[in-house]
């Protein structure tokens, strides 16, 4: 199959940038995601070059650790300003990168999720009982997570740096009201106030962002409903005692929210169901419908993948769960399915309860779906399954699912195998967040868990890691490990800039295990006894810029 190169691309995307379907933002920005046709690998041209980057060494040292022919800047760090009145939020995760214009890639907004924050360095909250802790405190809380808008652009010394008070810069926090994209309100109301937990994302067709809202539980807990008629308010999870505050309902969070970059508008789309979703990967068809494929990242929980009933139209459509047993996709449409109906009131609540709903039309549990990428040279759909400890799975892999319509990606069949299984001999645990360079080649980063790193089965892995997976020369295929993290952190939200140049990517909880401001387990990024700072990073140098003039 013929391969679209980078400017039909482009000319594609400034087809489709404008004329947008009712709901749809009116953004004239353009997404860079490549998303070219699937071509036979074997039909790539060979390239006698060495490649690029080496494989290097694990590392414990509180520092980014990058391989040779690689470096970075600090893009943004927590807290600072952005505005007048904004500052950069905690914990950044995903990152998209969204340029003005087609004819300025080096100027646009980039948009990063602040998952969730640790109280020591937020709220000066230390005490495991949260009924102590104030309004004003909690308030503080809020403003920590959400997500920033922030221009960037690269300067005449070739640094990518912000543009403070830029009008477009802001804030969504835990306190922004946005509302529900959906025709029935969702637990009487039509919008919630605040997005939060915000892990991974996509950027859709149109230029707008997809960012996730993972482990919701955390801030208002969940609605148990093991007695349907006596549901309740479980605070099991509720870790930060957000509640006795504010008695927000906890089904106004675990959506895919859609963000415009350039106004900050959003809105939460119900039709992809509630869960901790992790990411919302889009793919666009021949005639313009949208596949938006998205993880539930937890033990046991199911792979999803919504089906747009018209382009440009992210409300109505099919949503499906993966049977990887038998290679299907199962509907989760309330009118097909009469155990739904059995169970459930109507499709608003098989949205709402949908690690329910999708148990019972035969989801498989996978081991913690979390990111999703698809290869844009072979159309295959690779998901990261981080680990399933209790299962005895603790290294994870990458999963690779191929689509019996390669291209299109809206068959219901599918075919599932290891893509890359952790281990040792492939030198990396737990894979978490995923990107594909302008040149098809594989990076992620890894998620072995703070309390876990260098102990039991993850001592031969040291910090985390950024890995890549080469698509050419004689290193194709193998796992490449080109950047070790600082102390308790792990590298989230890799995102390319268009010519492939720089890679943004978020550098999440340093000093994490930290009891106290007096007994910190990383200073990174200031050194010295400074407090660790979530930051986010440019990294270029002649290697990637040698890979960027690679095979593709
Ligand atoms: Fe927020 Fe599943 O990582
Ligand atoms: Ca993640
Ligand atoms: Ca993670």
């Amino acid at each position: 199959m013929k391969k679209q190169n980078r400017r039909s691309f482009l000319q594609f995307l400034g087809r489709t940038g404008i004329g947008l379907g009712a709901g749809a933002f009116l953004v004239n920005l353009q997404a860079c995601t490549p998303t070219e046709k699937p071509q036979n690998p074997e039909t790539k041209p060979s390239d006698p070059r060495p490649f690029p980057l080496q494989d290097m060494q694990h590392s414990l040292e509180d520092k980014l650790v990058l391989t040779n022919g690689l470096e970075y800047d600090i893009l943004i760090k927590w807290d600072d300003p952005i505005s007048e009145k904004d500052k950069f939020g905690f914990n950044n995760d995903y990152l998209a990168f969204v340029p003005f214009d087609k004819n300025t890639p080096n100027d646009g907004m980039l948009w990063v999720n602040h998952e969730y924050f640790q109280e020591i360095f937020i709220s000066g909250y230390n005490d495991k009982d949260k009924s102590k802790k104030t309004k004003e405190l909690v308030d503080i809380e809020m403003y920590s997570v959400g997500g920033s808008l922030v221009r960037i652009r690269k300067n005449d010394a070739g640094k990518w740096e912000v543009v403070h008070n830029d009008p477009h810069n802001k804030r969504l926090t835990a306190k922004t009201e946005i509302p529900f994209h959906w025709d029935e309100p969702i637990e009487g109301s039509t919008s919630a106030i605040g997005t939060f937990a915000n892990c991974s994302g996509g950027v859709t067709p149109w230029g707008t962002i997809l960012t996730c809202e993972e482990n919701y539980d955390m801030f208002y807990g969940e609605t148990n409903r093991s007695d349907p008629k006596n549901p309740f308010r479980d605070l099991d999870g509720d870790y930060y005692g957000w509640s006795q505050h504010y008695d927000y309902p906890p089904e106004h969070y675990g959506w895919v929210v859609e963000v415009n970059p350039l106004t900050g508008e959003a809105k939460k789309l119900v039709a992809l169901g509630r869960c901790a979703h992790e990411c919302a990967t889009v793919h666009q068809t021949k005639d313009g419908r949208l596949v938006v494929y998205s993880g539930d990242d937890s033990n046991d929980e199911c792979l999803y993948k919504f089906i747009s009933k018209e382009p440009e139209n992210l409300k109505e459509g099919t949503l499906y769960v993966a049977n990887t047993t038998k290679g299907e996709w199962v509907s989760l449409n309330y009118n097909e399915q009469k155990i739904l109906q059995d169970n459930f009131a109507n499709q608003t609540e098989v949205l709402i309860r949908l690690r329910e709903a999708a148990k019972l039309v035969g989801g498989t549990p996978l081991n913690r779906p979390e990111d999703i990428e698809i290869d844009p040279i072979t159309g295959h759909v690779l998901v990261a399954l981080t680990n399933n400890k209790p299962k005895g799975d603790y290294l994870g892999e990458i999963l690779k699912i191929v689509e019996t319509d390669l291209e299109d990606k809206t068959s219901l069949t599918f075919e599932a195998s290891t893509f890359l299984a952790g281990g040792e001999d492939t030198g990396f645990a737990c894979p978490d967040n995923m990107a594909f360079d302008p040149k098809g080649n594989l990076w992620f980063t890894s998620d072995i868990s703070g309390s876990s790193v260098n102990t039991g089965p993850y001592l031969p892995f040291g910090n985390n890691g950024l890995f890549m997976v080469p698509s050419w020369g004689e290193q194709k295929g193998k796992v490449i490990q080109v950047a070790s993290a600082p102390t308790d952190a792990e590298f989230t939200g890799p995102f390319f800039a268009p010519d492939g140049e720089t890679l943004f990517l978020s550098v999440q909880h340093p000093g994490e295990r930290s009891k106290d401001l007096e007994n910190l387990t990383s200073h990174w990024p200031e050194g010295g006894s400074a407090q660790p700072k979530p930051s986010v990073v440019c990294i270029s140098g002649p290697a990637l810029s040698d890979l960027m003039k690679g095979a593709s």
